[in-house]
């Protein structure tokens, strides 16, 4: 294992860990594209972080599934990864025993709003990818795991709210899902490593505790994530 991709959506998520891994800003290989790019070494590895970069007419991150999907397409063009990591932050069930600033990594991804009732699209639109790496390396590192699930809304439905209920310890969030899809047509495996930004069964809403927690939660990936990096230069 040599060369690895950290997809991060935000650059608020990412900013903790590219100080600490002193990455330097490069240029992107396609600069119609928003991504931001930093790489530099770390250990015996090649690092490589990728953010969303910014909407053009927005001006706000991007984030969620479409942008998730171009940037992996274009790390895994660019930058053949080993591995993906896929760094971000998540929201989580209290009444499953989360907190927030708690950092989970994926077992398994899937999508929890892709809803096809249609014979073999019911299991497409939930995708299910299992992240064998991610359970091995969550053992060697002591991370909790959690089902990632990917949406493309902040809030929650009372029929999303019902399918997230259903699983164990749950990590809600707006990229793994599509990042897992990509990787998986280019056979390079992905783990997901998620901090909790917000309760989604607390009585605030989810955009304010994510707004308030969000730098915390940034910070509280970065041990995990170089915890994560240290293993991997072991291997
Ligand atoms: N990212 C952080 N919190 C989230 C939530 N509640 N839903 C989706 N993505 C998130």
């Amino acid at each position: 294992m040599k060369n690895i991709t950290l997809i991060v959506a935000m650059e608020q998520e990412a900013l903790p860990l590219i100080q600490r891994l002193q990455l330097l800003n490069v240029s992107r290989a396609d600069a119609r594209l928003p991504f931001n790019v930093y790489c530099g070494g770390y250990k015996t590895l090649n690092v490589c972080l990728m953010s969303h970069g910014i909407d053009r007419v927005h001006k706000v991150p991007c984030v969620g599934t479409q942008a998730a999907t171009l940037v992996t397409m274009e790390a895994i063009r660019c930058y053949q990864p080993d591995l993906i990591i896929n760094a971000g932050t998540c929201g989580a069930f209290a009444a499953k025993g989360s907190a927030v600033g708690q950092v989970y990594m994926g077992e398994r991804i899937r999508f929890y709003d892709r809803r096809i009732p249609l014979g073999d699209y019911k299991t497409y639109g939930e995708g299910h990818y299992p992240c064998p790496e991610g359970v091995t390396l969550a053992r060697a590192i002591n991370l909790p795991l959690a089902v990632v699930c990917t949406g493309n809304s902040l809030d929650m439905s009372p029929t999303d709210e019902a399918i997230l209920r259903q699983e164990p310890v749950v990590a809600k969030e707006m990229e793994a899902g599509a990042v897992a899809w990509v990787a998986s047509l280019y056979s390079v495996p992905v783990v997901a490593i998620k901090a909790v930004t917000d309760l989604v069964d607390h009585p605030v809403a989810a955009p304010e505790q994510f707004s308030h927690n969000l730098q915390r939660a940034a910070e509280n990936l970065c041990h995990p994530v170089i915890a994560l990096l240290d293993e991997l230069s072991r291997r």
